[in-house]
Formats: C-alpha cells, structure tokens, sequence
C-alpha cells in the first residue's frame, strides 16, 4: 500500500517538497494550506506533470483537514520565514500559534502519523508540536541537521573539489547559530576531513555553515531557503515511509540524552518506520561538549520563553 504524506504549507520550502516527494514516488501527497487556492493549483500542476515525469500517485490540494485523515507522515512547513536582519527566535511567537493551530487539527485525524516539524525556531516549535499533538516521541522530530550538515558538506566539496557524494559529516545542536558542526566526525571517503583541510580553513568553513540559512536569506531578501530545506525534509520522509533505518541528525526529544532532558535538540539517530529508533550518543571530547553546552542552553532558553508567553494574547 502507498504510504500518505501530508504537507502542511504550501510555500515555497512545502511545494518543493512535494515535488521531490513525487519524483520519489513516496507516496501520495496532500498539500494543505490555509490561502485558497493555492494548494488546489500547486497539487494540480504537480500531478499534471506526472504523465511526463512517470510517477503514479494521487497528488491533491486542499484547505480542508479532513483530507489529510490517516496520514502516514504529516509535515509542517508552516510559518512565516525570516527577512534580513532576523533570527529565527524572532519567529517564536507567529510561528507557535501556527504549529499550534496546525498540529491540533491534522494530529487527531492522523493519529499513527510520524510528525516532521520544518518551521523556526526549529527546535521549539518541534518541542510544541509534540505537547499539542500528545504523541510519543519517536513520532514528533524536527528537521534541520540534515539541511545543515549538507550546507556543511557542500562547502568541503567546494573547498576539496571532490565529489559531495564522498563527504560524510554528522552535526548536532539546535538549528541556530549555535549549531555543533562535528570535523572529528567527518570524513572524504572514509578518510578523515582533517587530512584534506587545514583545521583553521576546516573553522572558517564550520562557521560558513552555521550561518549558512542566513546567507541565503541575505541574498533572497524576501524570505528564506527552500531547495535545500525540503530536499532535507524529503530524506526524512523517504527514510520514514521505506524503513531505511538511515543514521541522520535530528531534532528529537531528549531524556537524558548528552545530559539534556526535556528538550528537542539535533542528535544523531535511526530514522525508519515509526520514527526515531535510536538516538546515538557520540564519545564528544571536551571541546565538543561545551559547543553542545552553548547550543542546547541557546536552545532551553527559546523553549523557556515559548513557556511564557500567552499564545491567546
Ligand atoms: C534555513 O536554515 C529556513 O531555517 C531554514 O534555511
């Protein structure tokens, strides 16, 4: 049986995921957004291009949740998205009372569903989705270290000249600023990073990737990345609705997990049915840990002042 996908959002980062969903053959796609019009238009196009791509899937649009009942996986990319000069924090309370109204609806109607968050700030509206939703939390996980590592390994390609295929890299933290691009764990073809760049090039380029969701808003002015965003997203889903058991970063719900309760936090894992199978626990030296420090309290502190603010006002 085709898997179900929902895609909450018909954007720019939701219709390009839908696109690679299709191409894919995942599964059956509903795209849902509240702007009328626009999900029925975008899901049309899409399946009218399926006679010349050759996929065979139903592709619908819809402002109505009760499309969406029985999903396999339900996406959020819902949200307003940064201009220059913002952070991701400064989406904080918008986005929260989107993903609020968003999971409250489709979660109900879904309630097997493997819930993938895609909106800012990443790691708090995960932790949102998951209280909303009341699903385990295996099932409720955030997508960023996928989008961020593979900023990070495109730029070793550019520097090394060497295929991106060959490049191998995991990252953890929170999708900020702050965020723990590993080199001890990145490898060019099994053999390690530091091999091919100098260590104070190799932190130039950790920094390039850091920043590196706010280099394309700089460039874009009127929003934010969306090739590489859903392509992470898409990795997900394909690694959810065929089982692979990939090893990915992920924003997933820690229970004492590097020392941190009670939080979502990018973390390596196995991804398959189901959700999250495992989260892994890297040997980190000391360097490494306080980097993981500064990111997970980055992090506490985003979900703190979602605690305190009054969604309703
Ligand atoms: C990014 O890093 C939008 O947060 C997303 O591009």
């Amino acid at each position: 049986m085709r898997a179900k996908i929902t895609i909450i959002g018909a954007g720019f980062v939701g219709s390009t995921a839908a696109h690679w969903i299709a191409s894919k053959e995942l599964g059956d796609v509903v795209l849902l957004d509240i702007a009328e019009g626009i999900p029925q238009g975008k899901g049309l196009d899409l399946a009218e291009s399926a006679p010349i791509e050759g996929f065979d899937l139903k592709i619908i649009g819809t402002n109505d949740y009760a499309d969406t009942a029985n999903s396999d996986v339900i996406v959020v990319t819902s949200g307003a998205p940064r201009k220059p000069g913002m952070t991701r924090e400064d989406l904080i309370k918008i986005n929260a009372k989107i993903t609020r109204d968003c999971i409250s609806k489709a979660a109900p109607l879904s309630p097997k569903a493997v819930i993938i968050m895609v909106n800012n700030p990443l790691d708090t509206m995960v932790y949102l989705a998951r209280q909303v939703s009341g699903f385990p939390k295996e099932r409720v996980i955030g997508q960023a270290g996928v989008l961020d590592a593979a900023r990070y390994r495109t730029f070793i390609a550019m520097e090394t000249g060497v295929s991106v295929e060959d490049i191998q890299a995991m990252l953890m933290g929170g999708h900020g600023d702050e965020m723990v691009p590993l080199p001890r764990f990145t490898t060019i073809g099994g053999i390690p990073v530091t091999d091919f760049i100098p260590a104070a090039r190799l932190d130039e380029i950790v920094e390039r990737a850091r920043k590196g969701g706010g280099e394309i808003v700089n460039l874009l002015k009127t929003g934010s990345a969306y090739y590489a965003p859903a392509a992470a997203t898409v990795q997900m889903v394909e690694a959810v609705v065929r089982d692979k058991n990939r090893v990915l970063p992920a924003a997933c719900y820690l229970t004492g997990e590097y020392g941190l309760n009670d939080m979502y936090f990018g973390v390596p894992c196995v991804l398959g049915a189901g959700g999250v199978k495992k989260i892994i626990q890297l040997n980190l030296n000391n360097d490494e840990k306080a980097l993981v420090a500064a990111s997970a309290a980055a992090v506490k502190s985003s979900i703190e002042a979602l605690k305190g603010m009054d969604l309703d006002a």
